[in-house]
């Protein structure tokens, strides 16, 4: 059994990457579950807030989850090119002290998702990612991709996931991700 957390880089109530998690656990292959975790509580990183008050209980109880966590889906918004200042920011709470980033994050399969209203499909995001996943000592998964288009209208109005097609994809992308996280485990 993989037991995987999702994280949504977006606040928004009516995210579509939040929305896109949400929608995994009926999509995805018998033995792979997901829960999905907020950000919405870590506040900006500071260091002197670090020193001085320990860390948050919002990030120390999501370093606890990863620990735990056989593997990680990212539904990543793209700003910019790039990942949005909130999941940076929330990675990086998540990231210190440097010397426990291999018990949180080490050897971690993570899965890379992402869908726009528009055009791109968060291909930038995703790419951007790579840089921060490898300084983690992750292992992000490179067998399939998840680059979704034109997102708005595959859901309904409460937010569920509606399109066939696209929930083929996505359902595509977790059977090959799932087999991935069963072949080589964390350990
Ligand atoms: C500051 C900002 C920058 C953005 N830059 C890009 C971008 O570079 N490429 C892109 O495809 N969409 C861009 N967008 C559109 C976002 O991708 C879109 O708002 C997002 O997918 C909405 O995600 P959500 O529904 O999960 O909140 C940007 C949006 C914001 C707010």
């Amino acid at each position: 059994m993989t037991a995987a957390i999702g994280i949504s880089g977006s606040l928004r109530q009516g995210s579509f990457k939040t929305a896109l998690l949400r929608a995994i656990p009926e999509l995805a292959p018998d033995g792979f579950e997901l829960e999905v975790a907020s950000i919405a509580e870590i506040p900006l990183y500071d260091a002197d807030v670090q020193e001085a008050e320990g860390f948050p209980d919002a990030v120390s109880a999501l370093k606890e989850r990863i620990a735990a966590a056989d593997a990680l889906v990212i539904s990543t918004p793209e700003y910019n090119r790039s990942i949005p200042g909130v999941a940076k920011n929330a990675i990086d709470w998540l990231s210190r002290p440097a010397n426990d980033i291999p018990r949180v994050f080490g050897n971690l399969p993570v899965g890379l998702i992402g869908a726009t209203p528009g055009r791109g499909g968060t291909r930038f995001a995703q790419t951007a990612w790579l840089t921060i996943l490898s300084a983690l000592g992750t292992r992000p998964f490179f067998g399939d991709s998840l680059f979704l288009d034109g997102i708005r209208r595959a859901f309904d109005d409460d937010l569920r996931l509606t399109d066939p097609k696209v929930r083929e994809l996505v359902g595509v992308y977790l059977e090959s991700f799932a087999t991935y996280c069963a072949e080589q485990p964390r350990g």
